[in-house]
């Protein structure tokens, strides 16, 4: 009988695999750090790896599952590491391979997954791919997109009117090969052909390095440019239309980007990435390895990104929805429509994601105001599936304001004095804080690649540390609640209480019921949860309260008279 039920659950244990190793990601706490500005280990102003290796147990003690690192490979950072010029290897301002498998290595100790940040769309100039293929090397001279141009009155133009993301137009023309060269982003970041079967190749082969090194997946920057309508039998491609409310000829809206971005081949192409890293997961065992798509692109497009029923797709195309869309003054209706957005048109099996920030967008801080922080950091952790973090919103740092002369950010520098507060992201990517030290923290030198917030002294890791109801003690506590069944694998009901309150209830049989319960504005307000959530319980309790809050954890209400004090952010949870 023993033997037989031994045999039983080896062989369950055989055809089941463990929930960790098919589906950590599903419920995952996902971190992203901005190298340059997480911590500096050698006092030159800048991150480096080896500084993200000595705050790693910061992630453990925040309760990441897995950390994804902007770009770290070699680079003459014309846009800060997004333009690579060797794939292979690390830049020395941040490190070298032994540092790098080194932060694998204590990354494993602390179970953290590493994914990467997997740049597809363009090289660096500087990259040996690009000086081949503009010396016409038989091998990659297809490589980038070349065209000699056209001739209008007697005068060279480029081939297209197709305008850069980072202003000006998308062609720059290269006297060696006598050709333009095609780059959505700056000149400095030739855009790599994908319709050349050997760059996709070369790109897949990027993947596997970095997998077999150990890495857990990628987070694949910029998916819609990576491909641009296909060209006619001349070899020529067609202009794109105005959209007439813009005036700036020379600015990226001016432009509707119809043959630029999400053409139909792009899904396709994460489909193969899924490929990839199915191929590794096949070839190396162990847990999952995942992508993460960055995409700022209609739903429906979104959504295919997932998979369909005969591909995979990236199982974590990132959730912009609130990000993009909620400003100050959105009310909860608002957000009640954005969550719903995601959540009604995902497809059946896949999993949800929340992102609220990252290098490229104002903090939530700035934008939604800093008695927001709470709110925002309770729908990221409160909600089913992912969340994904930016640094240091979870201790609440907000936008610091960078003077023009200071301004490094290429999307602001190629733009002009009166504009370039509208575009740069500097204000997003100052170091981190972690202490009222000296540079908070960040390094033991005389100086910072980006100036330190003012407020450094009183948003920091180690202040906040102290307080009970500090932002990163409130997200910790949030943390802490993920691991409830209900949090885990509960459904959810999503509703906006009038125009001020937002709620939602996250249920799963045999379990506790969770509550979240927000007042995005300054009035106080009552409301009756039994009016639009069934099955609570007449009592409910506090298990999660802001400093706006005029009770505490373990506290009780009625379930249909809950009072809510001005931006008062909770959670309850049935009795
Ligand atoms: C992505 C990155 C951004 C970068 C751009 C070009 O949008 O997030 O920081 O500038 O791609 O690579
Ligand atoms: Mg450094």
């Amino acid at each position: 009988m023993l033997t037989k039920s031994l045999t039983l659950c080896c062989l369950l244990a055989l055809v089941l695999p463990t929930l960790a190793e098919v589906g950590w990601w599903r419920t995952a706490q996902f971190y992203q750090i901005y190298p340059r500005s997480f911590k500096d280990s050698d006092g030159d102003g800048v991150g480096d790896l080896n500084g993200i290796t000595q705050q790693l147990a910061y992630l453990k003690e925040i309760g990441t599952t897995a950390t994804w690192l902007s770009p770290i490979f070699t680079s003459p950072m014309a846009d800060f590491g997004y333009d690579v010029a060797d794939f292979y290897d690390i830049d020395p301002l941040f490190g070298n391979m032994e540092d790098f498998e080194k932060l694998l290595e204590r990354a494993k100790q602390l179970d953290i997954k590493i994914i990467l940040d997997f740049v597809p769309n363009h090289s660096s100039d500087e990259c040996d791919w690009f000086i081949r293929s503009a010396a016409g090397e038989e091998e990659y001279k297809d490589f980038y997109v070349w065209h000699t141009g056209k001739v209008v009155n007697g005068i060279r133009q480029p081939p297209t009117n197709w305008i850069s993301v980072f202003r000006g137009s998308q062609w720059t023309w290269h006297e060696g090969r006598q050709a333009y060269y095609l780059h959505q982003f700056l000149a400095k970041q030739p855009d790599l052909n994908y319709r050349n079967p050997k760059v996709v190749e070369a790109m897949k082969d990027v993947l596997r390095f970095w997998l077999r090194k150990g890495v857990y997946g990628f987070r694949i920057d910029a998916v819609p440019h990576v491909f641009e309508v296909a060209p006619d039998s001349n070899g020529d491609w067609p202009d794109e239309p105005r959209n007439e409310y813009v005036s700036d000829p020379e600015d990226y809206s001016y432009l509707d980007h119809i043959y630029t971005t999400n053409q139909p081949e792009t899904i396709d192409l994460v489909y193969q990435f899924r490929q990839v890293i199915e191929e590794i997961d096949q070839e190396l065992g162990g847990d999952d390895r995942v992508l993460l798509t960055e995409a700022y692109a209609p739903l429906d497009v979104l959504m295919q990104y997932y998979g369909n029923s005969t591909h995979n797709g990236s199982q974590i195309p990132f959730n912009f929805e609130l990000l993009s869309n909620i400003n100050f003054n959105s009310d909860a209706y608002h957000y009640s429509e954005l969550l719903h957005n995601w959540l009604d048109n995902m497809p059946a099996d896949k999993v949800a994601n929340w992102v609220l920030g990252n290098h490229d967008q104002s903090r939530i801080g700035t934008r939604l105001g800093a008695d927001r922080i709470d709110a925002t950091n309770m729908l990221l952790l409160t909600l089913p599936g992912i969340s994904v973090n930016y640094q240091g919103e979870e201790i609440g740092m907000e936008d610091v304001w960078i003077s023009w002369e200071d301004t490094v950010d290429p999307q602001a520098c190629q733009s002009n004095q009166q504009e370039f507060e509208r575009l740069t992201r500097d204000p997003v990517r100052t170091p981190f804080q972690w202490s009222d030290e000296e540079f908070a923290g960040f390094t033991n030198g005389s100086s910072t690649w980006l100036p330190v917030s003012d407020k450094y002294k009183l948003v920091n890791v180690k202040r906040e540390r102290g307080i009970a109801l500090s932002h990163l003690n409130i997200y910790k506590q949030l943390r802490a609640l993920r691991d409830e069944p209900t949090l885990k694998q509960g459904d959810v009901t999503v509703n906006a209480i009038g125009p001020n309150v937002l709620a939602f209830k996250r249920s799963l049989a045999g379990h506790k019921s969770y509550i979240t319960v927000i007042n995005i504005n300054d009035d106080v307000e009552s409301v009756n949860l039994d009016s639009v959530f069934t099955e609570l319980s007449s009592q409910l309790s506090y298990v999660v309260v802001n400093d706006k809050s005029a009770r505490r954890k373990n506290d009780v209400t009625y379930a249909n008279s809950v009072l809510l004090m001005p931006k008062e952010a909770i959670v309850l949870s049935t009795i």
